[in-house]
């Protein structure tokens, strides 16, 4: 469907610009390195890496911190498969860490419990915009020796105690694909305040030519250098996750009022959270004291089954005939997946994992909550659509009142 109020900015005037050029390419035009310096700036770090995706950011991130084959890598249950698979490319070993049930985030004793002699790095997830409890994450970190990499592909601007969201641990990752609050079709950023791990990040994701550094990602810069036979390029295993100009150009064009893009996702949000209020079956996620949530989506616990004898399938159809948006479900638990729980992963690197496995009760409040929980949208391009959504789900909530 067309949506053309989906460009409110710069962004075609940017892409004219890009076709204009002479690269669309990072390894030669200005947009990422532009972007980035902007991104960073807004973040109030030193650097900030743009990839091609948000899974792209972590794997690399995984890869720059060091960790390689056997590593633990401890990620929640509730999550998308990307933080497992990100884990698996770097042929570490995910290990998963049980949920609050009321923030849905991971839960830090439980990390605590799940940390062993082979722990290497922590990714907390800031699940639908809900930046996870990081003080006593860091401390854990602090206290073994690992490297927290904050997922913040659903998280932009969120804060914690204060403080912005992707500042506090040692790598932050973000997602510019379709659905998040920055999109340019498909986009990631890796921030940080460490140099090394920033040009390590830049290497992995541009085919590890050692003329990239932490602040640049042009790769021809010195033309009689480069264009040299006996010039050796490359120091470091590579991947491609470079990110193409187009899309820089668009990413920046929506940074460019990226306050603008998170408040209407937390007024959509609103709207439904005080429609919610009316029934005593639709529990929002919890914010704690002293957070913010930027609401990629709006979590709910829906308990509607035992509060009104309708299930789950059942409110979202009402909803849905109503005039409703779809509900989504959250994923289910991440090692519950065929790939995690049949080990399809298993035989890319089969002395590493030998001897793991997932089971059925790994996460046993992640399980019992992940089949609750309903997603609604509060991705509008007007708060107005919001609005009427919330009236529909209001008058479905009546609905079920009267029966
Ligand atoms: C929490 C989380 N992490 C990672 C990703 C991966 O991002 P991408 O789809 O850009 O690879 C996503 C988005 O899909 C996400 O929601």
């Amino acid at each position: 469907m067309e949506n053309p109020s989906k460009y409110l900015g710069n962004e075609l005037k940017y892409l004219e610009k890009v076709l204009n050029s002479e690269s669309w390419s990072a390894t030669g035009g200005n947009w990422n390195n532009t972007l980035e310096k902007a991104f960073a700036k807004r973040f109030g770090v030193k650097y900030a890496v743009a990839m091609n995706s948000g899974t792209s950011t972590l794997h690399a991130a995984l890869e720059a911190a060091g960790i390689g084959p056997g590593d633990e890598v401890i990620s929640p249950a509730i999550t998308v498969i990307m933080n497992s698979t990100a884990t698996i490319h770097a042929n570490a070993i995910p290990v998963y860490a049980d949920v609050d049930p009321k923030t849905f985030n991971i839960d830090p004793m439980d990390v605590a419990r799940k940390i062993t002699k082979k722990t290497k790095a922590i990714i907390p997830v800031a699940l639908y915009g809900l930046p996870p409890d990081l003080d006593p994450i860091m401390e854990l970190a602090k206290k073994h020796d690992l490297i927290v990499i904050e997922d913040n592909a659903q998280c932009v601007l969120s804060r914690y105690k204060g403080r912005l969201a992707g500042t506090i641990g040692h790598m932050a990752s973000y997602s510019f694909e379709n659905t998040k609050h920055i999109s340019c079709g498909e986009g990631g950023m890796i921030i940080t305040n460490n140099e090394k791990y920033a040009e390590m990040v830049r290497k992995i994701g541009g085919h590890g030519f050692k003329n990239l550094k932490a602040e640049e990602g042009r790769i021809r810069l010195n033309q009689d250098v480069f264009q040299n036979p006996h010039y050796k390029r490359h120091d470091v295993l590579g991947w491609n996750y470079r990110l193409p100009e187009f899309n820089a150009a668009i990413a920046l064009a929506q940074l460019e009022r990226i306050e603008d893009l998170v408040d209407l996702r937390i007024k959509s949000a609103k709207y439904f959270i005080d429609v919610m209020e009316t029934c005593d079956y639709l529990i929002p996620q919890y914010v704690p004291e002293g957070y913010t949530n930027t609401y990629y989506t709006l979590g709910v616990v829906y308990e509607g089954d035992k509060s009104i004898g309708v299930s789950w399938e059942e409110f979202r159809k009402a909803y849905i005939n109503n005039g409703g948006d779809g509900i989504y479900g959250a994923w289910s638990v991440a090692y519950l997946e065929p790939m995690i729980a049949e080990r399809q992963f298993a035989k890319r690197c089969p002395w590493v994992y030998e001897n793991v496995k997932y089971e059925k009760g790994l996460c046993p409040v992640a399980e019992s909550v992940q089949p609750k929980i309903m997603q609604f949208k509060t991705n509008y391009r007007d708060a107005k659509l919001a609005e009427i959504k919330a009236k529909v789900l209001l008058k479905t909530i009546r609905q079920f009142s009267k029966k």
